[in-house]
């Protein structure tokens, strides 16, 4: 009986593993768009919490306060990815404000005008943030996207908060 040549399994044949590429330019400018536009939201709604005045006082300087520390916790996260994709991230107050798209509240605002503001505010950076995840979903850094769609989740959930408040 002749013998069987044997022949090559398919365990054995070279898998390729993908190598990451180079961070795509534009989904770095969109991250450090985002962190310029989250630390924006941040101090807005520490101002709110400042400043808030009447009978939701209690209420809603508690909620601002949530909202900020939760913010300060995710700015970190997303300058952190922007280093690691091989950047630096965006510092400076000053440097910030001109790359933000977040309008300024008065220091005397109703609380009304708080929540309304605050709402404009983040779905603001909701489309920065969406913008982020899409040039990252198009470039295949998947954690990039999903980074940014946990940022969209908690924004999106902030909106419905604070609308729900205006409509009492
Ligand atoms: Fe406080």
């Amino acid at each position: 009986m002749p013998k069987k040549t044997p022949t090559k399994s398919k365990a054995a044949k070279k898998t390729s593993t993908p190598t990451p590429g180079p961070a795509s330019p534009s989904v770095v400018e969109a991250l450090r768009k985002v962190v310029a536009d989250s630390y924006a939201v941040l101090g807005q709604t520490h101002i709110c919490h400042w400043n808030v005045r009447g009978k939701s006082f209690f209420s809603l300087h508690t909620a601002f306060e949530a909202q900020y520390t939760e913010l300060f916790t995710a700015v970190d996260d997303i300058a952190e990815r922007v280093r690691a994709l091989g950047s630096l991230a965006p510092g400076g107050l000053g440097n910030l404000s001109k790359m933000a798209g977040i309008e300024e509240i008065k220091e005397d605002a109703t609380a009304e005008e708080m929540v309304k503001h605050l709402s404009k505010a983040n779905k603001t950076l909701i489309a920065d943030l969406e913008i982020a995840r899409d040039l990252a979903g198009e470039s295949n850094d998947n954690e990039t996207e999903d980074l940014m769609i946990g940022r969209i989740q908690v924004h999106e959930k902030t909106v419905w908060m604070l609308d729900s408040f205006l409509a009492e």
